[in-house]
């Protein structure tokens, strides 16, 4: 059985329902937000790999959106291993994520925390020890709704490093998916992987939630085909599934227009490093047939750790350094996107 076969055949669930000036990316991130103003916009940060920043980018960008006015959720669902309330300076929170995911609560607001950054709360992952098997399997669905009334303009998810199909339906959840890898190999190994798991994940709940069996059976014979072994890409699975049934493959190629994801690279540390969003971005375009924004390149920064240890936000202890600066324009970026893209597509599956 193939890579993609086997993600795609999994039973089922019901759920849910300095180089001082690095140059910046040249070309438009491709990100789709939340279409209704009144809703509060979600953002996910996450990727494939542990400890390349994807906490310190969520609380960072958090911060520095919520510097401009902006009211902002932080949400910690890396539930294995929480630290969003000690980036934040956050002691006393309250209850936390998986205590409402293992509720059957539709509201957020009973499970948020103050913290002493103004416009910024947060929905606390500490002393969380949540396992898949304890959640309910509309929790992802509940989440992004209570999420999208939360009243906050701004939900950032800071999720946890890995592929699994948690990580993947929460990161999917957002209108906004920002990937951060580093610059190093085995890092952007990672990424690839988590991209092609998240699009392959994306397929398969669609299939799930559409309720319609000539989808799932013309995704099913995609793959026992006897081209089966020669699919390797997104594309191919559209290509080929519009060759089965064009009405469907519309179908799919539409709803999966709705998925979208930007990288940015993290921890950079000399020039050539700025070629790597660039060049990955056109990696994933050839080879998995996905159009992914890039946001820009985030310098490696010693005050990083310092921030860390004051259990403060580098956005705020050290907002003039090169880091806080790259952080802000990303957020830049998204924010300009999410205007700009309101009604238009932003993946598109070329090939
Ligand atoms: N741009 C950066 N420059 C220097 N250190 C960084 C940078 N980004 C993150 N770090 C450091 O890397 C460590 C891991 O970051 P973290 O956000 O916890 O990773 P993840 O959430 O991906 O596991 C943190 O201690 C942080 O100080
Ligand atoms: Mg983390």
């Amino acid at each position: 059985m193939s890579f993609f076969s086997r993600i795609i055949s999994r039973k089922p669930e019901k759920a849910p329902a300095p180089m001082k000036k690095m140059p910046g990316p040249r070309e438009n991130p491709g990100l789709r937000i939340a279409q209704d103003g009144a809703r509060t916009a979600v953002w996910a940060v996450g990727g494939g790999k542990g400890g390349v920043g994807k906490s310190f980018v969520a609380a960072n960008a958090g911060v520095s959106l919520s510097m401009r006015g902006k009211r902002v959720l932080i949400v910690d669902a890396d539930l294995g291993a929480a630290n969003a309330h000690t980036l934040l300076g956050a002691d006393n929170t309250r209850s936390t994520l998986s205590n409402f995911l293992k509720s059957e609560e539709t509201d957020i607001r009973p499970y948020v925390s103050k913290t002493d950054i103004a416009n910024l709360d947060l929905v606390s992952g500490a002393r969380d020890s949540l396992t898949v098997a304890d959640q309910r399997p509309d929790s992802v669905a509940r989440l992004k709704s209570a999420l999208h009334n939360s009243g906050y303009e701004y939900a950032i998810l800071d999720i946890g490093p890995g592929t699994s199909a948690n990580n993947l339906d929460l990161f999917l959840m957002a209108g906004a998916g920002v990937l951060v890898t580093t610059p190093e190999p085995t890092s952007i190994e990672n990424t690839y992987r988590f991209l092609k798991c998240l699009f392959l994940r994306r397929i398969r709940n669609i299939s799930n939630s559409q309720d319609d069996s000539r989808l799932r059976d013309a995704l099913n014979r995609v793959f026992s085909g006897p081209w089966a072994h020669r699919i390797k890409t997104v594309s191919d699975i559209l290509m080929r599934l519009k060759e089965l049934d064009p009405e469907r493959g519309e179908l799919l190629k539409a709803l999966m227009g709705d998925t979208t994801v930007s990288i940015v690279v993290n921890q950079a540390k000399k020039p050539s490093d700025a070629s790597t969003g660039p060049s990955m971005k056109r990696a994933c375009k050839d080879y998995f047939g996905i159009e992914i924004g890039f946001i820009g390149d985030i310098w490696f920064e010693e005050f990083a750790a310092e921030s860390v240890r004051m259990r403060k936000p580098l956005v705020m202890t050290h907002g003039n350094s090169h880091a806080s600066k790259a952080i802000a324009g990303c957020v830049e970026r998204l924010l300009g996107e999410e205007n700009r893209l309101k009604t238009g597509k932003a993946l598109n599956f070329s090939r």
